[in-house]
């Protein structure tokens, strides 16, 4: 089974790299020979590099798929210790969010069987959720954290500590991030100055924490990573959901809106203008973030790019529709075949997943 999965991967990266037979069958009998010793194989960092690539080209989810071949791999599969741990997380927060100018950025750990630390938060920067505050898709994890001795402020935006376990340790560990590594972006609205009264505001760089990378029949299920945000996931899902922050009546408030009448129209309005004040707050902070007109631009370049490369594009129209004025995209108006192609990225498995999906 193992061998199978390699030599798939070894196959489809060596050759859309250009690499000779020769090449790929002496890495093939490499490989052999290692799971032969010692029941698996070590990835070159060129494979790491290319295989987290390819997994994110891969992603039926994700509509950000054009920059595949721009994310930047650290190889952290040697990091045992707590030092080491917490330096790793760190440059990965200073260098992806690189002063705004976001960077899409993966931090792999070791493979699920070599002792890997674990993460238990569902992305490295995400706001506690109490019973009548802040995030309520992380109540589990704010749980967990009170229960560890973590006090937070009990704002709507208290950054939840780093929860993780060492490898060899009975008992999971947190830290605080350093408040110079999470950027974050108060959102106000260019022509409803009442806006900014209440304080909103989100961080730049969504880094999943969650999921499990396959590359190639190994798993690596410590493997942090982020692209930059999409307006929409912010302003629609994250602001306006009814079991997120549910900020609909609260914003029209601000904008004085004096109805929210089905056939007013202002529910829409709210939300259109809610996209409008989060996208240039984003900008006028200096930090990345992409409009959905813009995303779903990009998306059809990208199924350009990969046609052009004679792959098929899958994808997850429910996800790769945006949650604003989706009929406006091309993608709302065809089908997408969401049939899960390796390496990809992977939800963990109910028992060990410790939170909410994130979108
Ligand atoms: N939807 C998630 C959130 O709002 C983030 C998922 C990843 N998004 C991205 N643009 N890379 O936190």
């Amino acid at each position: 089974m193992l061998i199978e999965k390699a030599t798939e991967f070894i196959h489809i990266m060596y050759r859309e790299l250009g690499y000779d037979e020769i090449t790929i069958k002496q890495r093939l009998d490499d490989i052999q020979d290692q799971i032969n010793q010692t029941g698996t194989y070590r990835h070159t960092s060129e494979e790491l590099t290319y295989g987290a690539r390819m997994a994110w080209r891969n992603s039926n989810r994700c509509i950000g798929r054009l920059f595949w071949e721009t994310l930047i791999v650290q190889d952290a599969r040697d990091v045992k210790d707590n030092d080491g741990f917490i330096d790793a997380i760190h440059k990965h927060l200073a260098e992806a969010t690189n002063h705004g100018k976001i960077q899409s950025y993966i931090t792999i750990f070791a493979p699920e069987d070599d002792n890997p630390p674990i993460i238990y938060n569902n992305q490295l920067i995400r706001y506690a959720g109490y019973e009548n505050a802040g995030d309520p898709a992380e109540r589990t994890i704010t749980q967990l954290a009170q229960h560890m001795g973590w006090e937070g402020k009990g704002t709507d935006f208290d950054v939840l500590p780093l929860i993780y376990q060492l490898p060899g340790e009975q008992h999971p560990r947190m830290h605080e991030l350093p408040e110079s590594l999470v950027f974050e972006v108060p959102i106000e609205h260019r022509s409803y100055p009442k806006l900014k009264d209440l304080g909103l505001k989100w961080y730049a760089v969504p880094i999943i924490s969650n999921m499990d990378l396959k590359i190639g029949g190994i798993t690596y299920p410590t493997i942090p990573f982020n692209g930059w945000y999409m307006v929409n996931e912010i302003a629609v899902r994250n602001f306006t959901d009814t079991y997120r922050y549910n900020l609909l009546e609260k914003v029209a408030e601000e904008f004085e809106f004096d109805t929210l009448k089905n056939t007013s129209f202002n529910k829409d309005r709210v939300m259109v203008e809610l996209n409008d004040a989060v996208y240039h707050s984003f900008k006028k902070a200096g930090a990345s973030i992409v409009d959905h007109l813009t995303a779903a631009k990009q998306f059809e370049h990208f199924e350009r790019n990969e046609a052009q490369a004679n792959r098929e594009v899958t994808g997850k129209w429910s996800w790769l529709v945006p949650s604003l004025s989706p009929t406006l995209v091309s993608n709302y108006h065809h089908g997408y075949k969401n049939v899960m192609k390796e390496p990809n990225f992977f939800y963990k498995k109910k028992a060990e997943s410790t939170g909410c999906p994130f979108h």
